[in-house]
């Protein structure tokens, strides 16, 4: 084999690994708080605000990126989608992961990361 061919080799070699730890680095994971809240109170109505926002604005910012406070009590939430996305692509993306937030109950707080869009509330700043 010539150096080339093996230069070629080498190459696409790293390519693959590369590639690989991209794709590894967006698996799609949810990670729901066990602690759960209570449905109705004022901690409820603002998670449900803080979730409704962020896939509103989220979409029509820029750099597709958003994030809220709520107080009374603090609601701290963070969206964003990957800025490659359109707006309905990024959207759609917050919609999954708006439904994937249910899955985890009443928890007061939820991470969901999809390969082209994450939300995340907490009653912290993170
Ligand atoms: C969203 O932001 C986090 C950092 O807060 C970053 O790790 C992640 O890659 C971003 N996700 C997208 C889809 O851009």
């Amino acid at each position: 084999m010539n150096s080339s061919a093996m230069r070629k080799i080498i190459v696409t070699v790293l390519l693959l690994i590369t590639a690989a730890m991209l794709v590894h680095a967006q698996d799609p994971f949810t990670a729901c708080n066990t602690v759960k809240y209570t449905a109705g109170t004022p901690f409820a109505l603002n998670v449900d605000k803080v979730l409704l926002s962020m896939q509103k604005n989220t979409p029509k910012s820029d750099d597709r990126d958003f994030w809220i406070h709520l107080t009374k009590p603090d609601v701290y939430g963070h969206a964003n989608c990957s800025a490659i996305t359109t707006v309905a692509e990024c959207s759609s993306c917050l919609s999954t992961a708006v439904g994937d937030v249910s899955t985890c109950g009443l928890a007061v707080g939820v991470r969901v990361v999809l390969g082209s869009c994450s939300i995340r509330y907490e009653a912290y700043k993170f």
